[in-house]
């Protein structure tokens, strides 16, 4: 099955929001999760990379005090504790195992500054 749409988040400036990427049910517990970050015109910057419930360590860039992970059996989640106009992007899950690799993206887009 081919995804030709990337999903679409919009979230106001400063709000909190969750990326979620469904996780292979039968993928073993060898299995790396990437995410990474792809802003307009841009490559990818990897955000974090785990293994199945071992803690992951953000990347410089993506301080704990914005960022964090969580994640189980079925999905790794990415929540942006509050949202800043550079956080704008597509942002890929990458899933991978000994024989294949499984990509996920969202398009995160943050609205603009109501609150000021
Ligand atoms: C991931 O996020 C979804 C949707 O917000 C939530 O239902 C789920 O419990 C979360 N899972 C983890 C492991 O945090």
């Amino acid at each position: 099955m081919v995804n030709a749409l990337v999903p679409v988040i919009t979230v106001r400036l400063g709000e909190r929001v969750t990326l979620t990427c469904a996780v292979s049910e039968k993928s073993q517990s060898i299995t790396w999760i990437h995410w990474y970050k792809q802003s307009a015109g841009g490559t990818l910057n990897l955000i974090f990379m785990h293994q199945k419930s071992i803690n992951p360590s953000f990347e410089p860039g993506f301080p704990a005090s914005r960022f964090s992970a969580s994640s189980d059996e079925k999905m790794s989640n990415l929540t942006i504790l509050r949202t800043v106009e550079r956080d704008e992007g597509i942002y890929h899950c990458a899933h991978m195992d000994w024989t294949k690799s499984t990509w996920y993206g969202t398009y995160l887009s943050i609205k603009g500054n109501y609150k000021i």
